[in-house]
């Protein structure tokens, strides 16, 4: 006999059995911020959604967005198992949503395929899956429309900050950089890589929104709009590679036809590479207000945690790529560790942009060189 219980989480009430179907009661907070993502894009463009969440599981994403979200037309999703589909159809049904969304057994590429021609598309794509999104981005950026959104979950943070580089690379055609001190970044920037190149082989560029490091995982929302030249341009523009001292923490971001010199312009030790990489941005103001506009229509269980964490991405949108650990400057500097809202005082009182970052509370945001991090942090300045 099956052993089954009843999970509640947020407007949504799921059945689902003990074993054999997924349900992480961790990603609630993912959910939740997904669903103010979904308000907030829906309300930018203009549209209703047209949403296809092709690894569904319980059903309990695309049931919160059918409950949620206001402006949606329809949802289909999909899994591959058999038990999964049973508890989604069955859940779909529970929550009196199954006007809105269609659940199919199916493989995730074989169903976003078929949906792949103009007219069909999708203009949100949620990609949830075990591990790594990468065996679907192909299908996503042919499934979804001009100026529609693909996110995705990736849990394999073990390959994407570098435990695994060999891994990584299989996976993401990227090579990482492991401890460097801003891995859940150059994370995001290695999937984005990934998924820019699926979009560039099939005459589409990205423009990333938004992207989250939480717990386990990293979440990246991105826009993506079909343009054969502009395609060009942009992945040329924002691919490129990371040079990292190992020594000194210094770092420097290459565009992908310019292989500089290995040579640390502080230290003079050799510099380690990593890449190819996303080396544009990550965040957007304007969805980052649209977000923050959205957010106001809620009240989650994790409302303070998300008002929090899209307050921090507020404040890194204006700044640039790559943050600094502080305690890991210091450590290689051999000096005390300051409090990082006295550092950040400092920066900004020399006139550099400063702020923190949602990636690592020990962390700051800066337009101030490392050279210039190193001679405040060891006084020289
Ligand atoms: C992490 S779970 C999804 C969780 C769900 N989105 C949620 O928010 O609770 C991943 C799901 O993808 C399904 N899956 C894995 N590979 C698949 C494929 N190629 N096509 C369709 N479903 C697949 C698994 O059966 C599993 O239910
Ligand atoms: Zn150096």
């Amino acid at each position: 006999m099956v052993v089954e219980k009843v999970v509640i989480e947020e407007s949504a009430r799921i059945i689902i059995p003990e074993k054999g179907v997924f349900y992480n009661p961790h990603m609630r907070f993912c959910r939740s911020l997904s669903v103010i993502a979904a308000d907030a894009f829906a309300t930018v463009r203009g549209k209703d959604l047209r949403i296809c969440e092709p690894l569904t599981a319980s059903g309990i994403r695309s049931i919160r967005y059918a409950k949620e979200v206001k402006h949606i037309n329809s949802i289909i999703s999909c899994d591959a198992n058999r038990f999964a589909v049973k508890y989604a159809i069955r859940n779909v049904e529970l929550n009196e949503v199954h006007d809105i969304v269609k659940v199919y057994k199916c493989d995730a590429n074989l169903l976003m395929t078929s949906f792949s021609r103009r007219g069909q598309r999708f203009n949100y794509i949620d990609l949830d899956p075990f591990g790594t999104p990468s065996p679907f981005f192909d299908s996503a950026v042919r499934a979804v429309e001009h100026g529609g959104l693909i996110c995705y979950t990736a849990t394999d943070m073990a390959n994407l900050c570098g435990v695994h580089p060999l891994s990584c690379f299989r996976t993401y055609s990227s090579y990482p950089i492991a401890k460097c001190g801003y891995v859940h970044e150059v994370a995001i920037r290695v999937s984005l890589f990934s998924l820019a190149s699926s979009a560039a082989r099939h005459g589409l560029y990205i423009k990333p929104l938004l992207a989250h490091f939480t717990r386990h995982y990293i979440r990246v929302y991105s826009q993506l709009f079909y343009d054969e030249s502009e395609a060009k341009k942009i992945f040329m523009e924002n691919v490129g590679f990371l040079y990292h001292c190992f020594k000194c923490n210094n770092r420097r971001l290459s565009k992908f036809r310019n292989i500089e010199a290995r040579t640390c312009s502080i230290c003079g030790s050799k510099m380690t590479v990593a890449g190819p990489i996303w080396i544009g941005k990550i965040f957007d103001k304007e969805f980052l207000k649209a977000i923050s506009k959205s957010m106001e229509k809620y009240s989650f269980s994790d409302q303070e945690k998300i008002v929090k964490t899209v307050k921090l991405i507020s404040e890194e949108a204006s700044g640039p790529p790559l943050y600094y650990n502080i305690p890991k400057m210091c450590k290689s500097l051999n000096v005390q560790m300051p409090k990082i809202n006295a550092l950040i005082e400092e920066l900004r009182s020399y006139g550099f942009y400063a702020c923190r970052t949602h990636f690592d509370p020990q962390g700051i945001r800066t337009t101030a060189s490392t050279l210039d991090i190193i001679k405040i942090l060891t006084s020289q300045r």
